[in-house]
C-alpha cells in the first residue's frame, strides 16, 4: 500500500532500458513444471507477479533461485499438486499451472481465479479445452480439481482469441506423449511465440505459434534447458507513450520494435516523431497530438494493455478521439480518475469518447489495476501541479524499477509506503 507524489508538467527526456516480458515470463515459469531437468532462464523481470509465480512453483516442491534476472529451477523431489488459494488469489495467471500439474502428476487442485478490476475474467475456454484432451475436471467450493484419465488427441477451437487459454493448453499438450492437440483460433501474441520456443527447448514438438493454428505433438525429453525471455513490449510501449505525452524526447532501448507495429502506426498518425531501429525506438513530440480512432483488438491489433496509457495521451489531443475496447469491455476504471484531472471522457458501450482539453491538472487519484495506474503516472507527468496516485502498488506488478526508470527520464516520483492498517 502506498502512494506516488508527482509534480507536473515534466518533459520526459533520455534513455530507458526495457526489462524482460512479464507476460512471457509467467507462462514460461508455469511451463517449467513439465520438465524433469534443471531449467535456466534469463531476462526475467523482478516483479510482484513473477515472484508470486515462483512462490507457486516452490509450493509444488520445485527449487527456484532468482537473482538479477537469472532463474534456476529444479524439479520437486516429492511434488505437491494442491496450489494454495492465497497464491492464486493474488494473480489470475497462476491458474495456468493446473494443466501442467495434472498432465505430469496425474492430479491437481487449483483455486478458480476471481474477477479483477478490468472485468470478469472467466476460464471456461481453459476448462473446456482440458476436458477435450480427456482430463477429468470438477469444480468444488471455488476450486478446480483435475484428474488425468484417458488422454486423447484433440482439436480445440477457442470461441475467441485468448492468450491464457492458448498458452495453458499448449503447455499441457506438450506433456502428453503420443497425443496430438490442435488449437484453432489461437492467440498470436509474441509471448505465445516465446512460450513455443521454450517448449521446443524442453523437447516438445510445437508449431504454429504466432498464427491462429497451433499444433502440439506431446512428449518432453528430460534435457536441461536454457531460455532468454523476450523484452516486455507493453513496458516499452508505456514509456514511448509517456515520452510522447509529455512532449519529451527519448530512446527506448533493448526492445523488439516489430512487436508494437500497431502502436507506432497510431503514434505517427497523432503527430509523434519516431525513429525505429533494430532494438530501439527514438520518440519525440513537441505539440498536442492529433485525435485518433482506435479499435483495441487481439494481436497484431492495438493492445488492450496500452489502452489506458493511450487514453491519457489523447486526453489533450486537438479534437475528439474514440477508443473502442474489444478485449476487456469493462477496462475503463481509469476514466473516472482521468476525469478528476480535467479530462473530458464519455463512455458509451465499450467505447471511450475523449474530447481533447488544453491541459490536465494535478489531483489526488486512485490506481485500480496495473495498466490504469501506469496511465495515471503518465497523466501526472502531463498535468499542471501536484498529483498523488493512491493504491499505487499495482504498478509494481508490471514495471520493474519504475521509479528509477522514470527518474532517469527526469520524471521524479516520491513514493510513500502506507501501512495498510493506518487509519
Ligand atoms: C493476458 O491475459 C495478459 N496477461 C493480459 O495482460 C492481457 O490484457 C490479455 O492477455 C489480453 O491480451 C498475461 O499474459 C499474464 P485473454 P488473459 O484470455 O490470458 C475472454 C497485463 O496488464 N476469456 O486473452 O487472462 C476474456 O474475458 C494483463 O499485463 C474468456 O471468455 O486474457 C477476455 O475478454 C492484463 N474465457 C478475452 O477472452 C476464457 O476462458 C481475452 O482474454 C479466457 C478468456
Amino acid at each position: 500500500m502506498g502512494y506516488f507524489e508527482i509534480e507536473g508538467p515534466v518533459r520526459l527526456e533520455g534513455d530507458v532500458e526495457v526489462s524482460g516480458a512479464k507476460n512471457a515470463s509467467l507462462p514460461i515459469l508455469a511451463a517449467s513444471i513439465i520438465s524433469d531437468s534443471k531449467i535456466r532462464l534469463e531476462n526475467i523481470p523482478d516483479l510482484l507477479d513473477v515472484r508470486t509465480m515462483m512462490d507457486i512453483l516452490r509450493s509444488v516442491g520445485m527449487k527456484v533461485s532468482f537473482s538479477s534476472g537469472k532463474v534456476e529451477i529444479s524439479p520437486p523431489v516429492s511434488p505437491n499438486t494442491d496450489v494454495p488459494y492465497e497464491l492464486v488469489r493474488k494473480m489470475r495467471a497462476s491458474f495456468n499451472v493446473l494443466g501442467p500439474l495434472v498432465a505430469k502428476y496425474g492430479k491437481a487442485k487449483v483455486a478458480l481465479p476471481g474477477g479483477c478490476s478490468i472485468g470478469v475474467r472467466p476460464v471456461d475456454f481453459h476448462i473446456e479445452g482440458l476436458k477435450k484432451m480427456g482430463f477429468d475436471i470438477e469444480i468444488e467450493h471455488g476450486f478446480v480439481v483435475a484428474k488425468r484419465r484417458k488422454v486423447r488427441d484433440a482439436r480445440i477451437t477457442l470461441p475467441k482469441s485468448s492468450v491464457g487459454a492458448t498458452e495453458h493448453l499448449m503447455t499441457t499438450a506438450a506433456v502428453l506423449d503420443g497425443v496430438e492437440v490442435v488449437i484453432e483460433n489461437a492467440a498470436m501474441e509474441p509471448e505465445v511465440v516465446d512460450l513455443q520456443e521454450f517448449l521446443r527447448k524442453l523437447g516438445a514438438d510445437v508449431e504454429g505459434a504466432g498464427t491462429s493454428i497451433v499444433r502440439v505433438q506431446g512428449g518432453v525429453k528430460s534435457s536441461e534447458a536454457y531460455h532468454k525471455v523476450i523484452p516486455d513490449r507493453i513496458e516499452a510501449g508505456t514509456y514511448a507513450i509517456a515520452i510522447a505525452a509529455t512532449r519529451g524526447k527519448g530512446t527506448i532501448r533493448n526492445m523488439l520494435p516489430e512487436h508494437l507495429n500497431s502502436l507506432w502506426e497510431f503514434l505517427e498518425k497523432s503527430g509523434v516523431n519516431l525513429e525505429i531501429g533494430r532494438d530501439l525506438v527514438k520518440v519525440s513530440m513537441s505539440e498536442r497530438p492529433k485525435p485518433l480512432s482506435i479499435d483495441v483488438t487481439p494481436y497484431p491489433g492495438f493492445p488492450t494493455d496500452l489502452q489506458p496509457q493511450m487514453m491519457a495521451f489523447l486526453s489533450v489531443a486537438k479534437g475528439t478521439s474514440h477508443i473502442r475496447e474489444n478485449v476487456f469491455h469493462a477496462r475503463f476504471l481509469h476514466v473516472d480518475e482521468l476525469r478528476r484531472m480535467g479530462a473530458k471522457i464519455e463512455l458509451s458501450d465499450s467505447t471511450a469518447i475523449i474530447e481533447g482539453v488544453q491541459k490536465l491538472s494535478g489531483a489526488p487519484v486512485n490506481g485500480t489495476d496495473l495498466r490504469a495506474t501506469a496511465a495515471l503516472v503518465i497523466a501526472a507527468f502531463m498535468a499542471e501541479g501536484k498529483s498523488e496516485i493512491h493504491h499505487v502498488e499495482h504498478i509494481f506488478r508490471g514495471y520493474e524499477s519504475v521509479i528509477e526508470k522514470f527518474g532517469k527520464l527526469g520524471g521524479s516520483i516520491r513514493y510513500t509506503e502506507v501501512n495498510e492498517y493506518e487509519d
